[in-house]
């Protein structure tokens, strides 16, 4: 199939693409890809735990009550822009798109991301977002950590992204700084290596659940990536379109 075949394919039937992988595995660069090719909307869950904590902090809320973390998820007004060559992010009146980038909120934020009763309100909201999409003969491609196990266990299509640690590493360095020297290699490992235990204690995000597929992006580019997993779309789609 070409792309314009797949978007039409989609307006008939919609479709539900479920992206997750560890730090620097390059969901975020092939999901936004992808969707631009699809004509689907783009949903970055890093960006929501992300604009929470943004929100928590703002705020001046206990990062350790989890209740009242909680209740700001619930309380927050959250928006999204999911055009993929376009992604924004507002609370309330506020854009914080190059705010959730900061350090601050990379270090605060495993204090949100591990409270189970936030995890619950943001599986419900990110499935909302993802079957509305769907339902309105387009579709949602979802990047995270559980979209292909607790989001979106029925999405139509599941990829568990994993490349080796350093190349992860590497991808994460040059993001961060431009550059993958020694020096910022091992300051980007002690936060990415810190970040990935702490998620990994609430989500399984290195090993595929039963019927996601694996991609390992090591040894690929971009393009790479993007025609594996245009593998299974396609495979989808032959199968839903009479
Ligand atoms: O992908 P990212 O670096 O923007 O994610 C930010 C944090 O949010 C990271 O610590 C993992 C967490 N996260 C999560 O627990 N579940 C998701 N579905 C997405 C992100």
């Amino acid at each position: 199939m070409n792309d314009t075949m797949r978007q039409d394919a989609i307006s008939r039937v919609g479709i539900t693409i479920a992206i997750d992988g560890p730090a620097g595995s390059g969901k975020s660069t092939v999901s936004k890809e992808l969707a631009s090719r699809l004509g689907i909307g783009y949903l970055d869950t890093g960006a929501m735990y992300r604009a929470l904590t943004w929100y928590v902090l703002d705020r001046g809320i206990d990062l350790e009550d989890t209740d009242a973390v909680a209740a700001a998820a619930t309380e927050m007004v959250l928006r999204l822009h999911s055009d993929p060559s376009d992604p924004h992010v507002w609370v309330g009146q506020t854009e914080v798109t190059e705010q959730i980038r900061e350090p601050r909120i990379a270090l605060a934020i495993k204090n949100v991301s591990t409270n189970l009763k936030v995890r619950a309100w943001m599986a419900t909201e990110q499935r909302r977002r993802m079957m509305e999409a769907r339902q309105e003969g387009s579709g949602m491609i979802a990047e995270g950590r559980d979209i292909t196990t607790v989001v979106c266990p029925d999405a139509d299509v599941r990829v568990l992204l994993l490349a080796d640690q350093e190349a992860r590493l590497r991808r994460r360095t040059l993001e961060l700084y431009g550059d993958a020297t020694r020096e910022h290699m091992e300051i980007v490992r002690e936060q990415v290596e810190g970040r990935d235990k702490a998620d990994s204690a609430v989500s399984e995000f290195m090993t595929a659940a039963p019927g996601v597929e694996t991609v390992d992006s090591t040894g690929l580019d971009i393009a790479g990536v993007c025609e594996a997993i245009l593998a299974f779309v396609d495979e989808d789609l032959a199968s839903r379109v009479a």
